[in-house]
């Protein structure tokens, strides 16, 4: 009974905490919603999926664009290995601070333009994987053409950038700067989302 009890609390707690996320993130999108690209954050089966794309024991370093509430910083920063680090992006001042306020002695970045940048005064060679959950298809195209050229010199050969989209409208950009791009398809998010899964050439 106690037990029941507490799974109850313990339920009522994370309800409770992602429905006050929601409601952020919503705010947000009202405010800047081509930057913010969503209403809602990421749902947990379009987190799994995006998880399951990287091999955790081959990645050390990994960067996280458009972190958003931080529902995919969560996962990374559980399933990262004990020398890996994590460089996550997050352009709104209010989410950024949401997300060290969560994580104490975690720094946010604001800009993903600024990926390489930050690499370099991080002193982190190379990237083994991007996750990202930038609106590409309604930022401006300077924007997005500049991070996706950032992302891909930032990999190392082989390096992959796994990136959800509402639509298939990029993948023509990613397949000019990738060896392969493979997309499957989450129907329980709102709206539905497409996974890219860009692969560098070795
Ligand atoms: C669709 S939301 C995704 C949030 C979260 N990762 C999720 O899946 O629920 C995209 C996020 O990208 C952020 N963003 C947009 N442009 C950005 C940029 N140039 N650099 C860093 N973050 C950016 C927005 O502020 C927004 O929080």
């Amino acid at each position: 009974m106690i037990k029941y009890a507490i799974n109850l609390r313990r339920q009522g707690k994370k309800l409770t905490s992602r429905i006050t996320e929601s409601v952020v993130f919503l705010r947000r999108f009202l405010g800047a919603p081509r930057q913010v690209g969503s209403v809602m954050p990421s749902s947990p089966y379009l987190t799994k999926a995006m998880m399951d794309k990287i091999d955790w024991k081959e990645t050390r370093y990994i960067a996280e664009l458009g972190a958003g509430t931080g529902v995919f910083t969560r996962s990374i920063v559980r399933k990262l290995r004990e020398d890996g680090k994590v460089l996550v992006f997050e352009i709104d001042p209010a989410l950024k601070t949401l997300i060290e306020t969560e994580n104490p002695g975690f720094t946010v970045y604001g800009d993903a333009r600024n990926l390489q940048e930050v690499m370099r005064k991080q002193e982190i060679p190379f990237l083994d994987c991007i996750v990202s959950s930038l609106p590409f298809a309604v930022l401006p195209p300077r924007v997005t053409a500049s991070i996706l050229d950032a992302a891909n010199r930032g990999l190392k050969p082989g390096g992959k950038l796994i990136a959800y989209q509402y639509s298939k409208h990029m993948k023509p950009y990613f397949e000019k700067r990738f060896e392969s791009v493979k997309i499957s398809f989450v129907l329980r998010n709102v709206p539905p989302a497409f996974v890219y899964e860009c692969q560098k050439s070795q």
